[in-house]
Parts: C-alpha cells; sequence; structure tokens
C-alpha cells in the first residue's frame, strides 16, 4: 500500500468498524482509574474535563490508537499506567485508597481542585512514584508517616491543604529535592530533612521549636529555606548562614530571639543572595558579619529589637547589598554616611528607629524615626 490516502482510508475505517478496541492495559491499573474517578462527586465533573473522558467502557486509558477516543489526565508506559496529571476542574472528591494498585505509578498531580480528606497511608506502597503534587486542595489530618517509604519521591508538593499533625521524618528519602507544605496547619518542630534537598518550604503552619544544626547537617544542596509565618523560637547560629548552597532564607513572622553570623570561611563560596528575617523578636546589635557575605544583595530585619548603630560594613565599597531593611528597630548613632550616599542604589527602608540624621529627603528615611521618648526609654541605663 504505497498511496498515502488508501493507507489513512484503510485505518480510517479499521478504526471506526471496531469501535470496541482490544483492552491493553494491566487490568488492575484500569480498575483502580474507575476506582480513582469513582471516588469524585459526578456533580464535580464537566463535560469537557479530563475525569468525563475516562469512560473504560468505549476506551481502554492505554489503548492504541487513541484516534476515537483519548482518556485525558492519564501517561501509560506500554500497558502500565505511569502518570496521573488530572486538570483543574475544582473536582470535589476523596482520594482512593486503590490509588495503590498504580503500582507502576510515577506521577501522581491532583493540584488545583477540591479533594478532601486522608492522604490515604497505601500511597506509601507505590514505590516508583517520583512527583506527589497534591497541591491547593482540602486534604485534611496528618501526613502520613509511611510517606517515608516512597523511596523514589523528587517532588513532594502538599501545599496548601488543610493537613495538621506533625511533619513525619523524611530523612530516609533520598531523592526528595523538593518538599513544599506551606499553607497548612503542621505543628511541632522541624525533622530531619532528607539529605538532598533543595527547597525546603513549610511556610505559614504553625511548626515551633528551634532550628537545630542535627536537622541541617549534612544538608549540602539545600538552596531555598523557606519558614516564613511560622512559631519558630531559639536563636539562630552561625553555622545556618554556611551551609554550603544556601541562597536564600525567609524566616520572616516566627519568634527567633537571636542571630549569631560568623564570617565564611576563605575558602568557602558563598552563594547566599537573600535573607528575610523581619518579624521576629531578634535582640543585640546587628551582626557586621552579613556585609563579608560576597553574594548578598537583599537583607531584611524589619521589625525586631536590634539596637547600636548600623554597622559601616554594609555600605562598604563592593558591598553587594542592593536592598536594606532595617526599619521598626532600635538602631541608633548616625546612619553610615557611605550608605546614605549610595541611597540611589540601595532601596529599603531606616525608618522607624532611634537613628539621628537620618535625613527624610533620602529615600531610605522616608519613614520617621520613633519618638524620642520611646528611644529614650529602650536605652535608659543601657549603651
Ligand atoms: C461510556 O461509553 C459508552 C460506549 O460508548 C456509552 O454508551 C456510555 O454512555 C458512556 N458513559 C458515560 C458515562 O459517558
Ligand atoms: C520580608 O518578609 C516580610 C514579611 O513576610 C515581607 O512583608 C517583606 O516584604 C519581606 N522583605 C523582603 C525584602 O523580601
Amino acid at each position: 500500500m504505497s498511496n498515502p490516502k488508501l493507507t489513512s482510508l484503510v485505518f480510517f475505517l479499521f478504526v471506526i468498524s471496531f469501535p470496541t478496541i482490544e483492552s491493553t492495559t494491566f487490568p488492575a491499573d484500569t480498575a483502580a482509574l474507575a476506582a480513582f474517578k469513582s471516588a469524585v462527586k459526578p456533580s464535580s465533573i464537566p463535560p469537557s474535563s479530563c475525569l468525563a473522558s475516562w469512560n473504560f467502557s468505549a476506551a481502554d486509558p492505554c489503548g492504541v490508537p487513541r484516534i476515537s477516543h483519548f482518556t485525558c489526565g492519564v501517561t501509560c508506559s506500554g500497558n502500565r499506567v505511569v502518570q496521573i496529571t488530572l486538570d483543574s476542574q475544582g473536582y470535589v472528591g476523596t482520594l482512593t485508597p486503590a490509588i495503590s494498585k498504580l503500582s507502576q505509578l510515577i506521577a501522581l498531580d491532583l493540584g488545583d481542585n477540591s479533594f478532601y480528606g486522608a492522604i490515604p497511608s497505601s500511597i506509601s506502597s507505590i514505590t516508583n512514584l517520583e512527583t506527589l503534587i497534591l497541591r491547593v486542595n482540602s486534604f485534611s489530618g496528618p501526613v502520613p508517616a509511611a510517606i517515608a517509604k516512597l523511596s523514589a519521591l523528587e517532588t513532594l508538593d502538599l501545599s496548601r491543604n488543610q493537613l495538621s499533625g506533625h511533619l513525619p521524618d523524611l530523612s530516609s528519602l533520598a531523592g526528595l529535592t523538593r518538599l513544599d507544605a506551606s499553607y497548612n496547619r503542621l505543628t511541632g518542630p522541624l525533622p530531619s530533612l532528607p539529605p538532598n534537598l533543595h527547597e525546603l518550604a513549610l511556610k505559614a503552619n504553625s511548626l515551633s521549636g528551634s532550628l537545630t544544626k542535627s536537622s541541617f547537617a549534612g544538608k549540602n544542596r539545600l538552596v531555598v529555606i523557606e519558614l516564613s509565618e511560622n512559631s519558630f523560637t531559639g536563636a539562630l547560629e552561625s553555622w545556618f548562614f554556611l551551609l554550603p548552597a544556601i541562597q536564600q532564607v525567609d524566616l520572616a513572622n516566627n519568634a527567633f530571639a537571636g542571630i549569631a553570623v560568623s564570617k565564611p570561611p576563605a575558602n568557602f563560596n558563598s552563594q547566599l543572595v537573600a535573607v528575610n528575617l523581619s518579624y521576629n523578636n531578634m535582640e543585640g546589635l546587628l551582626p557586621a558579619t552579613f556585609a563579608d557575605f560576597p553574594a548578598l544583595r537583599s537583607l531584611a530585619v524589619s521589625h525586631n529589637k536590634f539596637r547600636g548603630p548600623i554597622p559601616w560594613q554594609y555600605s562598604k565599597k563592593g558591598s553587594p547589598l542592593r536592598r536594606l531593611y532595617l526599619d521598626g528597630n532600635y538602631l541608633n548613632g548616625h546612619p553610615p554616611a557611605g550608605l546614605l550616599a549610595a541611597a540611589e542604589e540601595i532601596s529599603g527602608s531606616l525608618g522607624d528607629n532611634c537613628l539621628q540624621n537620618c535625613p527624610v529627603s533620602s529615600g531610605l528615611c522616608s519613614t520617621p524615626q520613633k519618638p524620642n521618648s520611646i528611644c529614650q526609654q529602650a536605652y535608659r541605663g543601657k549603651p
């Protein structure tokens, strides 16, 4: 058959004359997909959505050719389902424990829907699972400890649900690079972390306790730490800013009480770019050593209880600092001349402190300083 028109005609006839395509999918996978769908409220499945296309009496999910009917949201490898990536249609339902029957699943993404109820522990038996994305749903209850058995897991995104309880110990997950459980109701301390994590995001939970060196020991790939809007306490110790790969740190809106920052060793190529420690209870002097981090462009320590002068080092020649938010503390003395001179290149705020000669004409000083009475009280009997 060299005539391409004839070939496609024959192919077309084949498709329309055999509408019942022979079943090729591994039967347990088809059954698990059907169970998955039956746990979703039919009224939340729009006719044009992916889940509406899951009609396995009309089409086998892994069947070829996929011309007459295409099962959207499902990817197969041979006769096995390896991926479910649902569209975001506001599907309302629970995640059936039968999901674990999809034993060859590599990726499960149900993001931006309205799934509710528990994350089934049975999920831990999907041993090939690399990506689990349940973000922006209404899952509740604990993060199952059994997730720690998903040894192939690389991405875990549980953000924006209503998960509660303690975060389980996930330190056994050697392949996990991204962990995001932000915007949930998690409590308790930070557990030991997976060894090869790049991104840790647990923003807006109710986590507490201090950041211990043992949680972070050996986390040599950690680039992003986003722990703002929690209830962490204690002091940040100098090892923290010397984590080997660290670039971005956001610890704003916690209850950290103190900070120690030591100068990076000569052979240490710090990539630290941005630090946000705003809205904590940090006391003492501002660490001048932040100026020794060669890549640090943004430093925010607004609304703490720092006192004493602004370190002149922040505006020393060659300083990379371009954003400097020091407002809402008890800083006193004169702002470093170099800083005011560089106000064109440096954005931020020095307002709401106890500074003298912070000219309101400078963009950095446009917010007024604290009233004298408050500053006198803050420094009464103290330097
Ligand atoms: C599924 O497909 C069959 C065969 O094409 C059809 O008769 C049936 O109405 C479909 N079911 C749904 C729920 O669309
Ligand atoms: C620091 O965090 C606070 C609180 O979340 C936020 O308002 C502020 O914009 C952040 N500052 C910078 C420079 O990112």
